[in-house]
């Protein structure tokens, strides 16, 4: 069963003439890591990546330093443990799918790296899912226990409950952290981690739409100049 189609809205960072906001992707990141960094992981993003993104190199390596990474074995065979280092990818919440699911009442919360590229309607999607939780269920609607209600979920019933409230984060840059402006700068985050190169291929588009039209100009004339004496 399908959910309720998305609203389709004009993501900026969508445009052929746009990059990402970088100011967007940091606070995209910051809603990850203080609301979803608790259940979903980001297998796929090291935290080299995001640097110059949406971070300086000592901000991605402070982070990095947060958390401890198991160390090569030794000659001994034995493991430590290191503070991270920016080639090193951010932890997954859970050690593994079994715990995750005994964590949240048998469901499994997906890795979120691929997210936007891997449901039907991308942002528009999890934007929707995010600030579709309505306070009360339709009359009528049947809610399985442990499921909440959310018209835009496959199914409408949904193991994550509701997370994002208005005021939930902080924003250094003083953007009114309301429910939408969370959910829209997550969203956008979640579209650099599943496309991190876009920005980059964009502007090669530009490159060669510029080298290959100034080629083309060049042809015309060429051929032009050199059929004239027959014309
Ligand atoms: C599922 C996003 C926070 C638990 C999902 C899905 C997305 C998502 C896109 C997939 C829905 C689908 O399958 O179509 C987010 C984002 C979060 C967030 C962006 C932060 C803003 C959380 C938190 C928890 C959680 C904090 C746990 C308390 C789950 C679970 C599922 C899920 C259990 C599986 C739902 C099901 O299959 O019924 N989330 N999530 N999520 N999330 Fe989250």
């Amino acid at each position: 069963e399908e959910g309720l189609h998305a609203t389709k809205y004009p993501w900026e960072h969508e445009k052929l003439i746009k990059t990402f906001d970088h100011a967007a992707l940091r606070r995209g990141f910051l809603v990850y890591r203080e609301v979803c960094s608790s259940c979903h992981s980001l297998n796929r993003i090291p935290y080299r990546t995001l640097v110059g993104t949406m971070m300086t190199v000592d901000e991605a390596k402070a982070l990095a330093e947060e958390n401890e990474y198991d160390t090569e074995p030794n000659d001994e065979g034995e493991i430590e443990k290191r503070p991270g280092k920016l080639s090193d990818y951010i932890p997954a919440p859970y050690k593994n799918d079994e715990a995750a699911r005994a964590a949240n009442n048998g469901a499994l919360p997906p890795d979120l790296s691929l997210m936007v590229k891997a449901r039907h309607g991308g942002c528009n999607y999890i934007f929707s899912l995010l600030t579709g939780y309505p306070e009360e269920p339709p009359a009528g609607a049947v809610v399985p226990s442990g499921l909440n209600f959310n018209p835009y979920f496959p199914g409408t019933g949904i193991a994550m409950a509701r997370v994002l409230y208005d005021g939930l984060v902080e924003y250094e840059d003083g953007t009114p952290a309301t429910t939408s402006q969370m959910a829209k700068d997550v969203v956008e985050f979640l579209n650099w981690s599943a496309e991190p190169e876009m920005d980059q291929r964009k502007k090669m588009g530009w490159k060669v739409m510029a080298v290959g039209g100034t080629l083309f100009a060049i042809s015309v004339w060429v051929k032009r100049h050199r059929w004239s004496t027959i014309k």
